[in-house]
């Protein structure tokens, strides 16, 4: 009998991992320059409260989480921590606030170099994804404790996507190269989840420039699998993304009362 251990995806969750406490990693460090003008992205107002405090709440709605750890702009955390301060929080949940980097990557990195012992499930959340539903969040830390060592809420996409050749200024044509099959594409949210040290190794690892934690993971050969995303868990990048932001939470004010 070989003694080489069992493919990450036969093994059992780890001893534990059903009741590890959870922490949520938020990348706030961006400027946002697509929204246009303006403060950090993060600090803008949605239905006059800052989008990195809708986020926070997010991830704090979920009874699993039981910290959560801000990385704000480099040279903004005294003004993350005064926010943090201003605006009514769940008691339960501890937070930390974490100067950020140069990119996404690097933030998330000095969130994760920041977080305590004891919590084995780590969620990375975009503070530009400030309305996900919490049934999503606890859908990802499900499928952690359940022994995947990285989740992604994924959705079916709407649009074709070509592959191109890209231009080589903004605005001239671009030759298509190919049509992936759409049914097999998906495209990718946050929360993402993750088995702590297999993120703390994968950001130990892997130096290329990536878009999402999740990636890293692939990047070491380990397996990630996707769990249902939400249409209200988009990313708020672009002006109309504001508007769209603003009309889900005033319909969530019409039905919730709050
Ligand atoms: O730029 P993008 O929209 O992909 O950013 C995704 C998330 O990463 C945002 O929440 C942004 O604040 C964060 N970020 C960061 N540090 C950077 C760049 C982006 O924390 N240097």
């Amino acid at each position: 009998m070989s003694d080489d251990p069992l493919p990450p995806s036969s093994q059992a969750p780890a001893p534990g991992r059903t009741t590890a406490r959870t922490a949520a990693v938020i990348p706030a460090a961006g400027r946002g320059v697509r929204l246009g003008p303006g403060a950090p992205k993060a600090l803008r107002a949605l239905g006059g409260t800052p989008m990195l405090i809708h986020a926070i709440r997010a991830m704090a709605d979920s009874r699993a989480v039981s910290l959560v750890v801000v990385v704000a702009p480099p040279d903004g955390a005294a003004e993350v921590r005064t926010l943090l301060d201003a605006h009514a929080l769940p008691d339960r949940t501890d937070f930390l606030v974490v100067p950020g980097g140069e990119s996404r990557q690097e933030s998330v990195k000095l969130g994760l170099d920041a977080l305590p012992p004891g919590y084995d499930i780590v969620l990375v959340h975009d503070a530009a994804r400030p309305l996900v539903p919490v049934d999503t969040v606890d859908a990802v830390i499900e499928a952690v404790r359940d022994g995947a060592v990285a989740v992604v809420p994924a959705l079916p996409l709407a649009d074709t996507v070509k592959q191109v050749e890209p231009a080589a200024a903004p605005g001239e044509p671009e030759p298509v190269v190919a049509t992936p099959d759409r049914s097999l594409l998906r495209a990718v949210q946050t929360p993402q989840g993750f088995d702590r040290t297999t993120l703390v190794r994968a950001h130990g690892t892997v130096t290329d420039n990536v878009t999402d934690d999740a990636s890293m993971v692939e990047q070491l050969g380990l397996p990630v699998v996707t769990v249902p995303g939400h249409e209200e868990a988009f990313k708020v990048t672009r002006p109309l993304d504001l508007i769209l932001a603003e009309a889900v939470l005033a319909r969530r004010r019409l039905n919730d009362g709050f």
